[in-house]
């Protein structure tokens, strides 16, 4: 086979979107101003770093660097105390089942997610061993919807950037897939990925065949 596919891992195999919402939730709260869902979709997929710069901008508030840092580490904190519960059975719908398929397929497939806590949250739930390569915050240094963390999984997959199949649930993701000549598949609400070559709710509705169509729109 002459693809391979490379994974989003927050909100398209584990649902820690909802966990990184709370961390930033509770730092907005702190600071006194609003944070909702609506602006949560500007962090989803962005490094922590610029995440905390736009969640400032969305509260118009100016911190010193120092603050910056200090408020960096207690959100990771926050965000650590959800993800040391985690287990498999926070696994998102579909995903073991897609991973299943493309093992039978004899496709390959690696991590590619902004965050520096995706190891840890991969061994939480039982699937870091899966995976032929993770690209994650902590080996990029230019955040999404830059198309680094994506062209080194194509590097890790032998493959050529044509050849990589992206599934992701932020609009930041989806924009750095295209721009690295992938196929995107965003993954959630299709208003909000419409940029993406294709669109699915969840990983439920990748089925076999559909797999197997995109090999075929690669060999012709
Ligand atoms: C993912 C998430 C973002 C998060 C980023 C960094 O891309 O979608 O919401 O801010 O990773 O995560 P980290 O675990 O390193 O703070
Ligand atoms: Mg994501």
């Amino acid at each position: 086979n002459k693809i391979g596919v490379i994974f989003d891992l927050d909100g398209v195999i584990v649902d820690t979107a909802k966990y990184h919402f709370l961390a930033w939730k509770e730092l907005a709260d702190d600071l006194g101003f609003e944070f909702t869902e609506v602006h949560n979709e500007l962090l989803k997929g962005v490094s922590r770093v610029r995440s905390l710069e736009i969640l400032l901008d969305i509260g118009n508030v100016k911190l010193s660097e120092d603050k910056k840092q200090q408020f960096l580490i207690s959100k990771n904190e926050e965000y650590l105390k959800y993800i040391t519960k985690m287990g498999p059975e926070e696994i998102l719908p579909g995903a073991s089942e897609l991973l299943d398929t493309l093992d039978e397929l004899g496709i390959q497939y690696v991590l590619g997610s902004a965050s520096k806590n995706a190891p840890l949250i991969l061994k939480q739930v039982n699937l870091f061993e899966r995976f032929v390569g993770i690209v994650d915050g902590n080996s990029v240094s230019k955040a999404k919807p830059d198309p680094e963390v994506f062209l080194i999984g194509a590097k890790k997959l032998n493959l050529q950037p044509e050849q990589c199949i992206v599934f992701e649930d932020a609009i930041a993701g989806v924009e750095a897939a295209n721009t690295a000549n992938m196929i995107s598949i965003g993954i959630g609400d299709k208003k909000i990925l419409h940029k993406a070559d294709y669109n699915f709710t969840d990983l439920t509705g990748i089925t076999s065949s559909f797999i197997k169509a995109l090999i075929e729109t690669k060999e012709k």
